[in-house]
């Protein structure tokens, strides 16, 4: 089954072919996020325009590269929440009028279904279930314990801040430009992540809920009171992204190892959403699931937010729950979360 994928939650414009919810053939990722620089976070009627003119050769570039023509496909998968409104219509709308011009079906996607499907684009080998999914991006920090592709239950999430909206609020805070993950891991490489201590959030609570929240307040006032307002060295700002970045991982990791004690039936631990390209993570998540199989995506492409992984999970439902895949659906800016599996 040969599906295009169409995702633009956000402020990436992405299209992609993948066949049997594995097989990338094609997968293109057009980006505004470097028109956000200057403003720490995107500007949503500003994305949403940009979108409009790059969807249509997005999708042309998808359809060229995995060499298909419209009687190729099978279906169209698109995201139909959450995320910014009119970023999410770009995509909608060209996907209903698509697949209607095609005669194809149309499938809508949750888009946390879409990253907790990212481990299977291009995986070598078939992950088994029981599967723990930490999956942290700007938008969301949840942890899942699935028993299918599309069944499972919510373990835990985030009272307040996502994981990925810390790192871009924390590095607004060090005068790192947007996207924060990715400045803030840069920044760190030359740090040393125990020169600012930091709290361990919820540590206390019997939860398997997050909450960043404290932790960028923290950086805050650490900055404030070491007097690095008006002036930060370079050191203080490497030291100050280390010890920043590794209470952000120290804390998802003590969620991942207090589910592991929860769950000792558990197989595998998935890691998905923008947050799982940090590599300072990986390797912390690394030494925790020394028992288990730990599986990340198989690029940094599929982790932050792309089509593929869109078409996948529309695969994913197709299989394991046809009826509602084709179901017809609202295209919503906030969609309930339990929403994202069956
Ligand atoms: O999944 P994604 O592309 O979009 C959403 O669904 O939100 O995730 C984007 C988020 C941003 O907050 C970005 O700062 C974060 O993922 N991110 C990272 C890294 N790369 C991207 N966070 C930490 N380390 C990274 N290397
Ligand atoms: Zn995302």
């Amino acid at each position: 089954m040969r599906i295009l994928g169409i995702e633009t939650s956000c402020d990436e414009t992405s299209a992609a072919v993948v066949k049997d919810g594995t097989q990338v053939e094609s997968c293109i990722i057009a980006s505004s996020s470097s028109a956000f620089t200057a403003s720490g976070g995107v500007i949503p009627e500003q994305a949403a325009r940009e979108q409009i003119p790059s969807i249509h050769p997005v999708i042309d570039q998808a359809m060229e590269d995995a060499r298909v023509a419209p009687e190729d496909l099978d279906a169209i998968a698109v995201t139909r929440g959450p995320g910014l409104l009119g970023s999410l219509l770009v995509g909608s709308v060209t996907a209903r009028t698509l697949a209607k011009l095609w005669n194809l079906p149309l499938i809508g996607i949750h888009h946390t279904l879409g990253h907790l499907s990212s481990p299977w684009l291009d995986c070598p080998e078939e992950p088994q279930f029981p599967i723990l999914t930490l999956s942290a991006s700007g938008g969301h920090t949840e942890l899942w314990l699935r028993t299918a592709h599309t069944s499972g239950r919510l373990l835990g999430r985030t009272r307040d801040d996502a994981a990925g909206e810390a790192f871009d609020k924390g590095a607004s805070l060090l005068g790192l430009p947007y996207p924060g993950g990715p400045s803030i891991a840069k920044a760190a490489e030359t740090g040393d992540d125990s020169a600012y201590p930091f709290p361990l959030p919820l540590a206390e609570e019997d939860t398997l809920d997050f909450s960043f929240s404290g932790l960028k307040t923290s950086l805050k006032y650490t900055i404030r009171d070491q007097g690095l307002e008006k002036r930060m060295s370079e050191r203080e700002r490497s030291d100050l992204a280390a010890s920043y970045q590794h209470a952000l991982c120290r804390h998802l990791v003590h969620r991942v190892e207090r589910a592991l004690r929860q769950f000792p039936h558990i197989h595998e631990v998935h890691l998905a959403g923008g947050v799982a390209a940090n590599t300072h993570l990986r390797t912390l998540l690394a030494e925790t699931c020394r028992e288990c199989a730990l599986r990340v995506p198989q690029t940094i492409a599929y982790c932050t937010d792309n089509a593929a992984m869109i078409a996948a999970a529309g695969y994913f439902l197709t299989s394991e729950n046809p009826q509602r895949s084709v179901q017809p659906f609202h295209t919503s800016a906030s969609l309930p979360l339990a929403t994202a599996l069956d």
